[in-house]
C-alpha cells in the first residue's frame, strides 16, 4: 500500500484498518491526534516518516485484521454493537484485573519504584472515567444513533433527543476521549513506554503487558467512536434536517 505523508493518519487509519498495527507499533497516535498529516504526526512521534511509510506500502492493501471488518459503510446499529460488545466489554472485565494486579505490585515493589503508586493512581482516575463514559454512550447516545438511523431508513423525521444536535454529546465525548487519552499517555510515561525494570517479576512484568494491552484496545475503541461512528452520526443527523426542511419546503408551495 502506498501512502502520500499528507495524508492525514486517520484517513488512512479508516479506509485501511491493517494500517493500525503499524501505528501501534511506532506510538503514532491515530485515534485522538489522528487528524495530523503523517508526516507530522511521524514528528510528533519521533519516528522517521520514511520507516513508517515502508512499513506501510509493505502491508497487503487488502488485509483487515482479524475479527476486524470495515466501518464505513456497515449500519451504525452493528457499529454501535461491535464498540459494546467488544471494546467495552473488554473494559469491564480487564479494568478490575489490572487493578488488582496493580495493587499486588505496588504493595511489593512500590517501595523502590515510587512510579509504580503513582501508576495505580492514574489507572484508577482512568478507569472511574471510562465505566461513567461508556454509560453514558450506552444509554443516551447510541440509543439516539439507533433511532436515528431507523429514521433515515424509513423517511421519518429526525427523532426527539434531550438535546438540540447530536453534535453536543458527541462533543462531550470527545472532550472524554481526549482525558482518558492524556491519562494513558501519562501512564506510558510514567512506566517508561511499559519497560520493566531488568530484575522485575513476572507479576510486574505481566502489569505492563496488560497496561499496554489496554492502551491500544482503548485507541482502537477510540478511533472507531472519533473517526468513523461520530462524523457518520453528523452526517446522517445533517441529512435527515435537511429531508425535512426540503419536506417543509414543498409543502409550503403546495
Ligand atoms: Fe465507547
Ligand atoms: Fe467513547
Amino acid at each position: 500500500m502506498i501512502f502520500d505523508k499528507t495524508q492525514t493518519v486517520r484517513e488512512i487509519a479508516i479506509h485501511h484498518p491493517a494500517t493500525v498495527r503499524v501505528f501501534e507499533n511506532f506510538g503514532i497516535d491515530y485515534c485522538c491526534g489522528g487528524k495530523r498529516p503523517l508526516e507530522e504526526a511521524c514528528e510528533k512521534a519521533n519516528v522517521p516518516v520514511g520507516k513508517v511509510m515502508q512499513q506501510l506500502a509493505e502491508l497487503d492493501a487488502t488485509s483487515v485484521p482479524a475479527g476486524e471488518q470495515s466501518w464505513t459503510e456497515a449500519p451504525l446499529a452493528l457499529l454501535t454493537a461491535h464498540i459494546v460488545n467488544r471494546h467495552h466489554r473488554y473494559v469491564r472485565a480487564e479494568a478490575p484485573r489490572v487493578e488488582a494486579l496493580l495493587q499486588k505490585v505496588v504493595s511489593k515493589h512500590g517501595e523502590a519504584h515510587p512510579e509504580l503508586k503513582a501508576i495505580q493512581e492514574t489507572f484508577v482516575a482512568l478507569s472511574q472515567e471510562l465505566f461513567a463514559h461508556m454509560m453514558k454512550e450506552e444509554h443516551v447516545l447510541f440509543p439516539f444513533l439507533e433511532n436515528m438511523e431507523q429514521a433515515a431508513r424509513t423517511g421519518g423525521p429526525r427523532p426527539v433527543g434531550c438535546f438540540e444536535s447530536v453534535e453536543f454529546p458527541i462533543a462531550r465525548m470527545l472532550a472524554d476521549h481526549d482525558d482518558a487519552g492524556a491519562l494513558t499517555a501519562k501512564i506510558r510515561a510514567l512506566s517508561g513506554g511499559y519497560q520493566a525494570p531488568e530484575s522485575a517479576c513476572p507479576s510486574y512484568r505481566g502489569l505492563y503487558h496488560s497496561l499496554e494491552e489496554f492502551e491500544h484496545d482503548l485507541h482502537r475503541h477510540v478511533h472507531l467512536e472519533n473517526n468513523i461512528l461520530f462524523p457518520r452520526a453528523v452526517e446522517m443527523e445533517q441529512s435527515l434536517v435537511e429531508g425535512s426542511h426540503a419536506g417543509q419546503g414543498s409543502t409550503a408551495r403546495r
